[in-house]
């Protein structure tokens, strides 16, 4: 390798450059929502995130921070730091909302690591839009994303937060199973994943090439498994009372045998006594 390329990748691995990343550019039809979802390094857990706008990053102004405030008017924010994502929600955009955002990871005594969003908000249809970012799924199911794109759309990827894209008509993502459907003369592409686990639980995008769009998906346990559980938890509850009312029934018996026996031998003295009067 170039010494001079590696003395450069030696200096943006030092500085962080890339320690937190997102989307680059996601278009927002007005009076619609966003869900940004940013993803940063393990060593970042426990600082602040916090979401700033200006173009100039130096001079950005904080909107919301994952201490406070969490909310500002149509912002809000949310740390998950399980997941190293934080999320930054953006309720009935406005035109005058389009901007350059980034999203920020404070680290005191020293520059904070952060990335920039180009949020655009349009009066018509988005170039490229998802009917909805949230996606529920259960366990060993199927789901279904369509990405419905423009003109300026080039190359069409479906990608795993922090991790690779899937083009073409199929392949593998983190070892899920994908298959890709693009129907370009209605300029939809349809994603398609097979037998979801719990951790395929998480963030994914549509990128046209020149913008992406995020959705989340988040797989639960099968309604089958739930009820199993109610069921075991019934069965559980119904043994500890069953066992709970044999020790007392037992303990009943065991006392009013001892009581019977003790008023037999008071019985037995009395009549002996009696006896003895008689
Ligand atoms: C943000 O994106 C819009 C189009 O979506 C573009 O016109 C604008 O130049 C971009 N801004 C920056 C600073 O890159």
């Amino acid at each position: 390798m170039d010494p001079l390329m590696l003395l450069f990748l030696l200096i943006a691995g030092l500085t962080g450059a890339d320690s937190v990343s997102s989307v680059r550019r996601v278009t927002v039809q007005s009076g619609g929502s966003v869900t940004i979802p940013c993803l940063y390094e393990d060593r970042h857990k426990d600082h602040v995130k916090y979401w700033c706008r200006g173009i100039d990053w130096r001079s950005c102004t904080t909107i919301v921070r994952t201490d406070s405030p969490q909310k500002k008017d149509d912002v809000s924010i949310r740390d998950d730091p399980d997941q190293r994502v934080f999320t930054v929600t953006m309720n009935n955009l406005k035109i005058e909302n389009d901007d350059i955002y980034w999203c920020s990871v404070e680290i005191s005594g020293d520059f904070d690591d952060g990335v920039s969003v180009n949020l655009s908000v349009s009066d018509g249809s988005p170039e490229l839009s998802v009917d909805k970012q949230e996606v529920n799924a259960l366990e060993g199911d199927s789901i279904g994303v369509q990405c419905r794109y423009g003109d300026r759309s080039s190359e069409m990827k479906w990608c795993k937060i922090g991790g690779s894209c899937v083009s073409g008509n199929s392949g593998r993502l983190d070892g899920r199973p994908v298959e890709i459907r693009d129907d370009k003369v209605n300029k939809v592409f349809s994603v398609t994943m097979w037998g979801l686990e719990r951790k395929d639980t998480g963030w994914y995008w549509c990128n046209d090439g020149y913008q992406q769009i995020p959705v989340h998906i988040t797989v639960n346990q099968p309604r089958s498994n739930r009820w199993e559980q109610v069921l075991d938890a019934v069965l559980k509850a119904g043994t500890g009372v069953f066992y709970l009312s044999c020790t007392i029934i037992a303990l009943q018996l065991h006392w009013s045998s001892c009581r019977k026996r003790g008023s037999n031998q008071r019985e037995e003295e009395g009549g002996a006594n009696t006896n003895h009067g008689s």
